[in-house]
């Protein structure tokens, strides 16, 4: 922690300088009940005290940032952003996590959500929800790896309850989608065409299982393959049931950059998903140009990533504020009083 205390004001500066320069940066409309100063007087900190903290811990492991931006996603296709994902499973079934899609989402991200949440809570009190700081993480986790960084709209709420398993399924769209499949699937969230492209950008950074990619190698190898890279991910993974895992882009694993569409235009995408995207012809372009040009990449992944975190959000008296992510109020002893205490008081101070 003594390292984090020299460092933390450097942060603190660099911070507010580029929050300062970047506002007004994405003309994405922002969605009634959430805003850019959400938490100005109630909890003036709050984005530093998320970047203090993921700063030490993707400081010691930069790969957990891809947990980090992968739960944020999970989040939002599935219910709205509303810290559904989060939840444990109750006695009215098993919860969204224990849905296949959501079965390789990392511990450890749940358990950097449930620090930040308590580092937050002992600074501001329990005013601050779970999907604005599973959001907030998201943000930090493009931006420590050398991505770009967006103001976000903050004000999210959390929801009372998880989705089912057939809903998490029909959310979620699987690595063996083509483009045709992810449009729809997209367009479902009114998300178009550079949405899907940009947002897939996300696969810069992070890893796969073999079971993610195994049907582009078995029984018959994807014609869309590069060779080399085929005969590589075969060692990797030498059967469709090895338990193994690789990166994603294969250029630049652990920096958030255009590597990833670079990857595409060589046919050393790894999932069906992210291949198809050069194959098809509506996609192919968008491929080619975020590809060539790192900026335009980084400005509609922020678009995208703007309208995916406020997909369906819950705001203003809708679900509650948990003080515990993984448990809704209700189910956490008398907590939950104690927290509709403090909301109706910082509604006041506004
Ligand atoms: C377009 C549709 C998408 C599909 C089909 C898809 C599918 C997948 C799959 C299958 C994995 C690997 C899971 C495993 O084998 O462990 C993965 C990992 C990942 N996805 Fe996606 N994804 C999509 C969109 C996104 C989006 C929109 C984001 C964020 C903006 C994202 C961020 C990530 C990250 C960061 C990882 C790596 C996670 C880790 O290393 O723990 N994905 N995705």
């Amino acid at each position: 922690m003594a390292s984090s205390n020299i460092i933390f004001p450097m942060i603190l500066a660099l911070s507010s300088l580029i929050a300062g320069i970047s506002k007004g940066q994405s003309t994405v409309p922002v969605v009634p009940g959430l805003s850019y100063s959400f938490y100005e007087s109630s909890c003036p900190d709050l984005e530093f005290i998320i970047r203090g903290h993921l700063w030490g811990v993707l400081n010691n492991d930069i790969t957990q940032a891809a947990g980090l931006l992968r739960l944020h996603f999970h989040d939002c296709f599935v219910q709205g952003c509303d810290a559904s994902v989060l939840l444990d499973g109750s006695a009215s079934g098993p919860s969204e996590q224990d849905a296949p899609p959501n079965l390789t989402l990392r511990a450890q991200a749940f358990k950097i959500i449930d620090d930040l949440q308590a580092l937050v809570q002992s600074t501001c009190g329990p005013i601050v929800s779970c999907a604005d700081i599973v959001a907030l993480a998201a943000r930090e986790s493009v931006f420590l790896p050398n991505g770009p960084f967006y103001n976000i709209p903050l004000g999210r709420r959390d929801s009372l309850d998880f989705a089912s398993r057939q809903d998490t399924l029909a959310n979620l769209p699987p690595p063996t989608f083509n483009t045709t499949d992810l449009l729809n699937a997209f367009a479902n969230k009114n998300l178009n065409v550079t949405d899907l492209v940009a947002l897939s950008g996300g696969h810069t950074i992070g890893r796969a299982n073999c079971a993610s990619f195994t049907n582009r190698l078995y029984p018959k190898q994807d014609p869309t393959m590069d060779q080399t890279f085929a005969n590589n991910l075969m060692l990797t993974c030498p059967t469709n049931t090895t338990d193994n895992s690789t990166n994603l882009d294969i250029l630049s694993p652990n920096i958030f950059d255009n590597k990833y569409y670079v990857d595409l235009v060589n046919h050393q995408g790894l999932l069906t998903s992210d291949q198809d995207l050069f194959t098809d012809s509506r996609t192919r372009d968008i491929v080619t140009t975020f590809a060539n040009d790192q900026n335009l990449f980084f400005q509609k992944f922020i678009d995208g990533m703007l309208k995916m975190g406020q997909l369906s959000v819950l705001t203003g008296t809708q679900g509650e504020i948990r003080t515990n992510c993984s448990v809704r109020n209700g189910d956490t002893l008398n907590l939950g009083s104690m927290v509709q205490v403090n909301q109706q008081k910082q509604m006041l101070s506004r």
